[in-house]
């Protein structure tokens, strides 16, 4: 047990990361912080940042070596340097399940080679032939490249012979997944964790709602029936079992028309659809993050309201002349409506599509969170 007073490392200086140090903190952990980027969100509220690249092993390794544990809030770490400062650190999760998460095709085939429902995909290597994929599939379906795959970015979905093409020219030959187009009922996401001793528990399952591929809004719970959100948690403490978790997990699913659940990404870390926690929930994700690595005991995931809603503010909310920002949101929207709660990342510079804060609701059913969280979200 890694006890309050030690040092708490994270790799990825993001929001994820500020709000993982924020919990940490609480409990009298030091954090440190890698990243990068000399400015980053997580380094503003952190005891201490290195800021160098992740392929600096030397850096690397004086980190990992000053830190009593080290996680992740980013997960497009390479592995390669992990796997190197094995002896000099302990990684939780385990940088093997970082390595399955990072990459779609490994994700994916690891999914299928365990016999967890995923959505049928068909493997393009590096230079191989995308068109030949795409029609083992079948269309409707989606290119997604390999690596480095985010909000949306690097996708591109294909419903006929013109839409192939295009997809063919822009991928150049690039490593892709073609997954069949599934027709879901709703979004879900789990967020399981997975003690040292070995214990899971799942917090309440999230319905999400996503906007040009970006989580908009998380509902909580999922307006789906008991049963579907049984076997939700029962697939997530499943997979945390499988890969030998020690920390968090979020598995993202489709709930598709067909009534199955599919799974379609996992993230051995805090997740978006998780930040309605930090509001709605007894423990947020990020103190049962903190738990869970250091092998204190787990916290009571249980709703605080009967329903909770997450919104996502992106840089769009910003006022913009063209390509030029020219003023913020008024907050005080949100700051002056009781039961709702604003958090800001502390980003200096707006983008379109750029994640910069999100607020919650609180409201005793999910017609009146939504109704307020979406008034709020327009007032904005
Ligand atoms: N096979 C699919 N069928 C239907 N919708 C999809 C499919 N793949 C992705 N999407 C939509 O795009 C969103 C982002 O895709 P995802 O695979 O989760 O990538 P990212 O890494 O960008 O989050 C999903 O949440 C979903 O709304
Ligand atoms: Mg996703």
């Amino acid at each position: 047990m890694i006890l309050p007073g030690k040092t708490l490392g994270v790799l990825g200086g993001g929001q994820l990361g500020r709000m993982f140090a924020h919990a940490a903190e609480r409990l009298g952990y030091r954090v440190h912080i890698y990243e990068p980027s000399a400015d980053s969100p997580a380094a503003e509220v952190s005891a201490h940042a290195v800021h160098s690249l992740y392929t600096d092993l030397k850096a690397l390794e004086a980190f990992v070596r000053a830190c009593d544990v080290v996680t992740y809030e980013f997960e497009n770490i390479p592995t390669e340097s992990l796997r190197k400062l094995e002896s000099a650190a302990v990684f939780r999760p385990k940088w093997q399940i970082l390595e399955i998460a990072q990459n779609r095709l490994r994700e994916k085939t690891w999914l299928r080679e365990n016999n967890f429902p995923h959505v049928r995909f068909a493997e393009c290597e590096a230079g191989g032939n995308l068109a030949e994929a795409i029609r083992s599939i079948g269309l409707p379906c989606v290119v997604k490249t390999a690596d480095f795959g985010y909000d949306g970015k690097g996708q591109q979905k294909v419903t006929d012979e013109l839409s192939l093409g295009r997809a063919v020219a822009s991928f150049k030959g690039q490593r892709a997944v073609v997954e069949q187009w599934v027709d879901f009922k709703c979004e879900l996401s789990v967020i399981v964790a997975r003690s040292t001793a070995g214990e899971t528990r799942c917090f309440p399952v999230a319905e999400n709602i996503h906007t040009k591929h970006i989580l908009d809004l998380s509902i909580l719970p999922a307006r789906v029936a008991a049963g579907i959100q049984g076997e939700a948690c029962a697939i997530a403490e499943a997979i945390a079992e499988r890969l030998s978790l020690t920390g968090i997990l979020a598995v993202e699913l489709f709930l598709a028309d067909s009534g199955e659940l599919l799974v379609n990404e996992m993230a051995p870390r805090p997740h978006n659809s998780g930040h309605w926690s930090l509001d709605g929930c007894v423990t947020s994700q990020f103190e049962q993050h903190v738990r869970a690595v250091t092998g204190l005991p787990l916290g009571d995931v249980s709703l605080t309201a009967p329903s909770v809603v997450m919104v996502n503010i992106l840089g769009d909310s910003w006022k913009w002349a063209g390509d030029q920002c020219v003023g913020e949101p008024d907050w005080t929207v949100i700051l002056g409506t009781p039961r709702a709660h604003l958090h800001l990342y502390g980003k200096k510079e707006p983008r379109p599509g750029r994640k910069m804060g999100h607020f919650t609701v609180t409201a005793a059913s999910a017609e009146a969170a939504i109704e307020l969280a979406l008034r709020l979200k327009a007032a904005l």
